[in-house]
């Protein structure tokens, strides 16, 4: 409530409004959307960097990624879908676009996509732009930082080569409409976001991702203090 409170406060002044009460009318009655779109950008955290939690992209590399990989070959599939759901500022997909590079044998005979998705409008621009400071890329290993990354006026940035993997979108996790048509993925990232939620719309969340959003043998990687047992029982 503290952080809530600092930040519509410091809103109503910006827009020179007195009162809450006034705020929410104006909100209900007279914005185009806008005013709405910029107190969710207000409300969010976005802390993020590239290759957190290391252990759990570890998992990842080394075994869920090469289990989907067999399992496609096998049925003569060349697709991997992954979705970023919350991606914050894109340090999340990027990172996740690396290590399939690095990990994925005869990668250009594949087809990768890595949708990434946000309901904050200003980190979905900054995750187009791809220019990112010291602090987001500290934990990126040498290698493949050489690799992969351009230092640029203002930062560093991921090469065309895996900027090309990302694409971006506006999408509210709490929003059904546009939650029905994300489909067909065989990894969903959801890490650091449901943590914001109310244990009722977790539980909704993470249903959709695994009985809408999943392929059948898919995985959902959560936060790392985060766990899908005391959030829901569905299980294959
Ligand atoms: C702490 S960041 C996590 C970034 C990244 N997944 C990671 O683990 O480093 C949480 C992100 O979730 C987004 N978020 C919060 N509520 C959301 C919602 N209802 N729909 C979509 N994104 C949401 C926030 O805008 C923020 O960028």
């Amino acid at each position: 409530m503290y952080f809530i409170n600092k930040r519509v406060s410091k809103r109503l002044e910006e827009v020179h409004i007195e009162s809450v009460r006034e705020y929410l009318r104006y909100l209900k009655f007279k914005d185009d959307g806008s005013e709405f779109q910029e107190l969710m950008n207000l409300m969010t955290v976005n802390e993020t960097y590239f290759f957190r939690e290391f252990h759990t992209l570890e998992a990842f590399a080394e075994h869920c990624l090469q289990e989907i990989a067999e399992s496609k070959m096998s049925n003569d599939e060349r697709t991997i879908r992954i979705w970023s759901a919350g991606c914050s500022t894109g340090e999340e997909p990027y990172t996740l676009a690396i290590i399939i590079r690095e990990m994925l044998d005869n990668v250009k005979d594949w087809k990768i996509e890595i949708v990434a998705t946000d309901i904050d409008e200003n980190v979905l621009q900054k995750g187009r732009r791809a220019i990112y400071d010291d602090r987001s890329v500290k934990d990126v290993p040498d290698e493949y930082y050489n690799k992969y990354f351009d230092a640029v006026a203002g930062g560093h940035m991921p090469k065309q080569i895996i900027r090309d993997m990302v694409t971006f979108e506006h999408l509210n996790l709490m929003d059904r409409m546009t939650m029905r048509k994300k489909r067909y993925f065989d990894f969903v990232f959801c890490r650091n976001v449901l943590i914001y939620f109310d244990e009722i719309s977790r539980k909704q969340v993470v249903d959709h991702f695994f009985y809408i959003s999943l392929n059948k043998g898919g995985y959902i990687f959560l936060g790392h203090s985060e766990s899908v047992g005391r959030i829901t029982t569905a299980s294959k």
